[in-house]
């Protein structure tokens, strides 16, 4: 079972084949990161613009590498929701064009859903039921996994992603774009118990996140309390004061908080499960997202693991991030039940579970 997946929802055009759902045959992704760098996050007109110029050739290159001709494909897949909707629509409209001119089935997959494959990939099966855990810019949830085509929401975030709340903090420090990296490689040198913020987790019972609070404290910290009142509120400074240490002190600390929130949450879940389904005892853990590539969270995620005596499922560093052999390979478990769609398939910004 050959499938091309086409992946364009923010601004990684990326391409690849993926065979029976795991053997990755070609991963092609053309980042954008220098286009958006000046403004310091994804401008969504120019993200589009360059997923049109880049589609057609990065899905040319993800064939090539796989030492394949279109006609050997058995499904074209896509990446059809969540996003912004003009990436998505260009990704949507190759897909749809690829599958009428070559009489392929298409199937749209959701994004968010598409992360918790990405630890499969190059890997050979895992045990059912699991939990999930996707950790990105966009998106902060937990899942119920009970078998690849039945997944149950259990909690997210109600403000802020964890990623975009890394990429906020980096540029309270002024570490550059994309700063969920940054500030992970900066936090390896500093005092991680320097500063005490906040690790919040609402309700006793909640499996939903926050990851606002711990941003603002951090701002507050490096910034100061904002002075005046209304439209003339004022932060007194900016991070340019810090000295590097004080920057990694700053880093390491966020970084504690916010891992501890994500680690605390898995723990209430596994309590949590058992009531919510009565089926056997969870087996794994399937985590995806930019954020699992982060250092600190890969380290607590085994210890977790290990503790709870779950099977891990880490992806590779290079399926972290957005990438299109994850769509390719969640696809496949629709391919085996039939569930294909039509070349009606829209585009939406929205998630398929909210
Ligand atoms: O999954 P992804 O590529 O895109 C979305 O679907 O959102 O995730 C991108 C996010 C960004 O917020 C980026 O800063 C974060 O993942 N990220 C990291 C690390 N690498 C990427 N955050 C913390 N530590 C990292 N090492
Ligand atoms: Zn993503």
């Amino acid at each position: 079972m050959l499938i091309l997946g086409i992946e364009t929802s923010c601004d990684e055009t990326a391409a690849a084949v993926v065979a029976d759902g795991t053997r990755v045959l070609s991963n092609v992704i053309a980042t954008q990161h220098n286009l958006h760098e000046l403004y310091a996050g994804v401008v969504p007109e120019i993200a589009s613009r360059a997923h049109i110029e880049r589609i057609t050739p990065v899905i040319r290159e993800a064939l090539n590498h796989a030492g394949l001709n279109y006609s050997d494909l058995d499904a074209i897949a896509v990446g059809h929701r969540p996003g912004l909707i003009g990436s998505l629509l260009v990704g949507v409209s190759a897909a749809k064009a690829l599958a009428w001119s070559l009489e392929k089935p298409i199937i749209g997959v959701d994004h968010v859903l598409a992360h918790l494959h990405a630890g499969l990939l190059d890997s050979p099966p895992v045990e059912y039921p699991a939990l999930g855990l996707v950790v990105s810019g966009g998106h902060t949830s937990l899942f119920l996994v009970r078998a690849p085509l039945d997944v149950q929401l259990l909690g997210k975030t109600i403000d802020d992603a964890v990623g975009e709340a890394y990429d906020k903090a980096a540029t309270i420090l002024q570490l550059g774009y994309p700063g969920g990296p940054l500030l992970d490689a900066l936090a390896q040198t500093g005092n991680d118990r320097a500063h005490d913020f906040p690790v919040t987790l609402l309700s006793p019972e909640s499996l939903d996140f926050s990851f606002s609070g711990l941003k603002t404290a951090l701002l507050y910290a490096v910034c100061g309390q904002p002075v005046g009142r209304g439209m003339e509120a004022r932060l007194q400074r900016d991070a340019s004061h810090l000295s590097q240490q004080e920057k990694a002190d700053f880093a390491a600390s966020f970084q504690r908080a916010a891992v501890s929130a994500l680690i605390q949450k898995l723990t209430r879940a596994l309590k949590k499960v058992p009531g919510i389904f009565s089926g056997s005892a969870v087996r794994s853990l399937l985590v995806g997202g930019g954020v699992s590539a982060n250092s600190l969270l890969r380290t607590q995620l085994k210890v977790f693991t290990q503790k709870h005596h779950l099977e891990l499922r880490l992806p590779q560093m290079q399926y972290c991030l957005d990438n299109a052999a994850m769509i390719a390979g969640a696809a496949a478990a629709r391919f085996r039940a039939n569930q294909f769609d039509t070349l009606t398939l829209s585009a939406s910004p929205q998630t398929a579970l909210t």
